[in-house]
């Protein structure tokens, strides 16, 4: 038996699947993944480090994990994965100094040797390359007694939002194989997976062998035993006709779309360098909504980006409004070493006024939720069943194709995994609920 590893995942949906990537190396290199901390030899934390309270949140865990490899002696390998060590190493190794290993998202299969080195040296292993052509093509991720599964077309980023680190700590942008990707997910769905989820920071370039992502979509959705094919993130700027086309036609894509506007002010989006105004960000709204009546659109807003007036920070408001998004992931700016807003424009919008206007975004969308979501009430949907609900052991929660939370009481005859047909009988905060109307294979 080998050593056992144990990952922690901080960080957006990228860092789950590459925490996969990463359980699949070191298991290809002989090493047992444990699922408890305190059985584990090896220690990973994968982070990330889009804003600043993202990086304290895993400093501090660190110092809290510190005694099982520092007191304890039972870990022998303690490594801090992904964005973090790649945005600032030299942070890490001073106030974390314990640490053995650090490795930025493009080194992962070096990680084996990473590990053997350092248990054989005693010393620190850092790699940090950003390798513009790394794709782990050929690992399949590893995911166990799974639904839904997330599969990344591609990675990094190449738009240089003026605020975003992300172009700096995940390298240029590059597209994974169709045939990669393929492999991946019939792997996935012979293995009982139902519903992918294909990610990239900018899935709308994706752009392999002359096929873009309205082609993979449609591609993909041919594997046979798929039921749901979703896809994250959308930039509204290269968001195409044909992509909303294959939306409203193609059965197996999700009616859901996240496509984060950031601002609503068209001053502040230029600053931003997002590449599009506001009224262009709601004609494509429009136009999704014409074509595809059902859908539910979600959202990205940051507030108290620099220089960003009272006059500004209404117009995000504004644009909210016109929108009609299911839900909204709100964030305070928080400024980012190597960005353009770093070097270029001063953060010098109060803390206060930060947070007034994040909580004012967060009661708007709390009514905007209400309405969007509660328009499901008295209509019977079709739903993944993906677990016990958290705060009632004999109620089921799943998911829409609007990607809509469901709960409902729990019956003997379905499991997790299971598509069952639900009436929804009311709306509160971001979930519906209901009761399961006649069992099996169901309209969405
Ligand atoms: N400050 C605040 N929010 C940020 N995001 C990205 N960079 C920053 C930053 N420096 C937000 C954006 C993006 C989401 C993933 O994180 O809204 O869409
Ligand atoms: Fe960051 Fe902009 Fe790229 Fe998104 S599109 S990852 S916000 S640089």
């Amino acid at each position: 038996m080998g050593l056992k590893f144990y990952i922690e995942t901080f960080g957006c949906q990228m860092n789950v699947y590459d925490s996969e990537l990463v359980a699949s190396i070191l298991k290809t290199a002989g090493y047992e993944q444990s699922l408890n901390i305190h059985k584990a030899e090896i220690l990973f934390v994968n982070t990330c480090a889009i804003r600043e309270k993202a990086v304290e949140r895993v400093i501090n865990k660190m110092h809290q994990y510190a005694h099982l490899k520092v007191k304890k002696g039972k870990v022998k390998v303690a490594g801090i994965l992904g964005c973090i060590p790649q945005y600032s190493s030299d942070r890490l190794k001073k106030e974390l100094p314990f640490i053995d290993i650090l490795s930025g998202p493009d080194n992962y299969d070096k990680l084996p040797q990473m590990i053997n080195d350092c248990l054989k040296s005693k010393k620190m292993q850092e790699n940090l390359v950003l390798d513009k052509e790394q794709n782990y093509e050929d690992i399949l991720p590893f995911t166990e007694n799974k639904h839904s599964v997330f599969v990344t077309v591609m990675r990094g980023c190449n738009n240089y939002c003026s605020y975003c680190v992300v172009p700096y700590v995940r390298g240029r942008e590059r597209s994974r194989s169709v045939k990669s990707i393929l492999t991946e997910v019939k792997n996935a769905v012979s293995n009982g997976v139902t519903e992918v989820n294909l990610l990239g920071q900018n899935v709308n370039s994706y752009n392999s062998e002359g096929m873009n992502f309205a082609q993979l979509l449609n591609k993909v959705s041919e594997v046979e035993g798929l039921k749901r094919l979703r896809f994250a993130t959308s930039h509204p700027k290269d968001i195409s006709d044909e992509l909303i086309q294959v939306m409203a036609e193609n059965p197996k894509v999700c009616r859901h779309l996240h496509l984060p506007f950031q601002a609503g002010s068209n001053d502040v989006l230029k600053l931003m360098n997002r590449g599009y105004t506001r009224e262009d960000y709601l004609s494509k709204i429009e136009k999704i909504r014409k074509l595809i009546p059902d859908i539910a659109i979600t959202t990205d807003i940051i507030v108290g980006f620099p220089d960003e007036s009272d006059e500004d920070f209404e117009q995000t408001l504004d644009v909210m409004r016109r929108s009609g998004f299911d839900n909204s992931f709100m964030f305070i700016y928080s400024e980012r070493e190597l960005t353009h807003a770093k070097k270029n424009f001063k953060d010098n919008v109060p803390k206060k006024v930060k947070a007034e206007r994040q909580k004012r975004v967060i009661e708007l969308q709390k009514s905007l939720s209400i309405e969007q979501i509660g328009s499901d009430a008295g209509k019977t949907k079709e739903v993944l069943i993906e677990s016990v609900s958290k705060k009632r052991k004999n109620e089921l929660m799943g998911r829409t194709e609007q990607n809509r939370i469901v709960i409902f009481e729990r019956t003997n005859d379905v499991a997790e995994g299971d598509y069952v047909n639900v009436l929804i009988t009311r709306a509160e905060g971001l979930s519906l609920f209901g009761k399961i109307v006649n069992n099996g294979e169901g309209s969405k």
